[in-house]
């Protein structure tokens, strides 16, 4: 114990976390990888496309240092807000992490937002600059401007380059000397926290653990505290990168447990887990399930809903924050009403639905929590306005949030401006050194789609915001439905405020129209609010000359070719099945 080392490495997005895991494995296997491919740790394909860290993983590594050998587990953890959580559940398997700051970027959102939940947790933090290999930095300017932000941060700023390797071995002589190493009872019974789990087709359901207690063994007994579920443990082991197995792991480690597919209902993440029969049923210190803040329903559109359903308990494990329940629509069958942190994550899942279980999906525009007061007295907290007939509403309420919005002094007015455009109400202005803290009330409705990306934009990446929940408040928000041939688009309902039904409502028909465009019927698109149209649009059909390649005047081969154009249009005429694509989804968070 006294020579392990368990940290992860921290950072805002893009400033380098993963390159420099990489070439910390790289030290310590004494490995030599290919500069041009160093980033051994993103293993999803998803994650290699997409550039960005969507799951942490923890690599267990050796190291000799004065003659003695050392344990480092390494946690490499997502950058971007909406994975936060998946950072959260690695740090308390930590005692201490590496903050990245880009030499070149210096100082950014996540840089701030990820030194206070670690210093919170009472870790030991090492701030490291990367990237001191790019021309044009300032570096001496730089650790001022870190001391000046980061005031109870007393260790020395550390420098490297992860892409040519520079200030690794120094790095390291730092985690040795500087995390403390686990804090544990060998001689205790049992006690596990399960940090993360996945399901893996060939070896069943593998679950990430720190030992805080005792001695894990293979084929024993365990039993999980929050539902008193007992199971054998298959196997146990690490992450080297590659799986290696052990007889038996001690506590201070960050390793695995295989158990069977069976139970994968029974499986908590940030459960605890002891011996079997158990001596004791102390609950380690843990994290909370992140509260869902955007959900869309999702239906299977090439599978059936049996195997869609398994697919989905399988994503489950491996996604903490998703939430699922079940939802049936006259139109697309069963499916899931499902919950996510924000935009990316919504994105992500479907993609892994569709990469990792070949699972295509209908699905509906996002919207968020509102209070509804209905007609008959009742009350309810509802995300789903296609289950609501409007004429039973009587008032909606909707989700109003503290927002902080933290920048450098000279962007003030442009974020005033945003907030003010989106509904906020200000509350507070506090200045500090060269800093701005702007406190506003906002709609929830009006941040969760591109707010943050808009914040970055006028700040030249230097703003960061965090908000909380703060009540529901009386607004004017409405159903908007949308009609095709005077016919309402089942599933395609949103909730939005009065003041924008004009300006989204037409750019959702547009939207819609670019997409039937050259269907061979006439379409018309309308909004409405309240049972009254708001907005209407037409396209004419697009008539296809199918006797133009009919050679000669063959009367009864033209009227054979029109006949058949017209039972086509007759069978496009029945289109109320209306499959909403995911780019109409992804232009319309565009537009609000
Ligand atoms: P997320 O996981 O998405 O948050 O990103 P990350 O922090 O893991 O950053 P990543 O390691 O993916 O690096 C981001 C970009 O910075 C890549 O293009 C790297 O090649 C580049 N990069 C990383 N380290 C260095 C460095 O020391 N110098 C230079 N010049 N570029 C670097």
């Amino acid at each position: 114990m006294k020579n392990i080392r368990n940290f992860s490495i921290i950072a805002h997005i893009d400033h380098g976390k993963s390159t420099l895991s990489s070439r910390i494995i790289e030290f310590c296997k004494k490995l030599s990888l290919n500069s041009l491919n160093i980033k051994v740790l993103d293993s999803m394909e998803l994650e290699k496309e997409k550039g960005i860290t969507i799951k942490s993983r923890c690599i267990s590594l050796n190291y000799l240092y004065n003659n003695e050998k050392y344990n480092l587990n390494l946690v490499d953890t997502p950058g971007h807000i909406d994975f936060n959580n998946e950072l959260k559940r690695y740090l308390y398997a930590c005692e201490g992490v590496l903050l990245i700051i880009d030499a070149l970027k210096g100082i950014e959102s996540q840089t701030v937002i990820n030194y206070n939940i670690a210093y919170k947790l009472g870790l030991k933090i090492l701030i490291v600059i990367n990237k001191i290999d790019l021309p044009n930095i300032n570096i001496y300017n730089l650790k001022k401007k870190i001391k000046k932000k980061f005031k109870n941060y007393n260790n020395k700023i550390l420098k490297c380059s992860s892409k040519y390797g520079f200030g690794i071995k120094n790095i390291i002589k730092y985690i040795i000397n500087y995390i403390p190493n686990p804090i544990c009872k060998i001689n205790n019974y049992l006690q596990a926290l399960i940090i993360d789990s996945y399901f893996d087709n060939y070896l069943g359901i593998i679950l990430i653990i720190k030992i805080f207690n005792g001695i894990l063994y293979e084929k024993k007994n365990i039993v999980f505290l929050s539902n008193n579920f007992v199971c054998k443990i298959e196997k146990i082991g690490i992450f080297k990168p590659e799986i290696k197995y052990y007889k038996y792991l001690e506590c201070g480690r960050i390793g695995f447990i295989i158990i069977r597919n069976k139970n994968i209902n029974k499986i908590n993440i940030g459960d605890t887990i002891t011996n079997y029969p158990n001596k004791n049923n102390i609950f380690l210190k843990t994290f909370k399930k992140p509260l869902s803040q955007l959900f869309i329903s999702i239906f299977p559109k090439n599978k059936k809903y049996n195997y869609f359903k398994e697919s989905f308990k399988k994503l489950y494990l491996n996604d903490y924050s998703l939430t699922y329940k079940k939802e049936f629509s006259k139109i697309f069958g069963k499916g899931y009403r499902c919950g996510f942190l924000g935009i990316l994550h919504m994105d992500i899942i479907l993609e892994r639905l569709y990469r990792e279980f070949n699972i295509k999906t209908i699905i509906t525009f996002p919207n968020i929590n509102y209070k509804i007061y209905f007609k008959n007295g009742k009350k309810k907290i509802l995300n789903n306005p296609n289950n609501i007939n409007e004429n039973e509403i009587l008032k909606i309420k909707e989700y109003i949030v503290k927002l902080k919005i933290y920048s450098p002094i000279k962007y003030i007015n442009s974020i005033i401006k945003l907030c003010i455009k989106n509904r906020g109400i200000q509350k507070n202005i506090i200045y500090k050194n060269n800093y701005v803290k702007i406190i506003y009330e906002i709609p929830l409705n009006e941040i969760i789609y591109n707010f943050y990306n808009n914040l970055k934009n006028i700040t030249n990446g230097y703003g960061y915001m965090k908000y909380k929940f703060l009540k529901y408040k009386k607004s004017n928000i409405v159903k908007l439905n949308i009609l095709l041939n005077k016919k309402k688009i089942n599933n395609l309902s949103l909730f939005i405020h009065k003041k924008k039904i004009f300006i989204i409502g037409n750019q959702i028909l547009d939207n819609l129209l670019k997409y039937f465009s050259k269907k061979m019927f006439n379409i018309n698109l309308q909004i409405s609010v309240n049972n009254k149209i708001i907005s209407s649009k037409t396209i004419k059909s697009y008539r296809k000359n199918v006797i133009s390649k009919c050679y000669g005047g063959d009367i009864n081969r033209k009227n054979k070719l029109l006949k058949k154009q017209k039972r086509g249009k007759m069978k496009l005429k029945k289109y109320n099945n209306f499959k909403i694509n995911k780019n109409i989804i992804i232009n319309f968070l565009k537009i609000i």
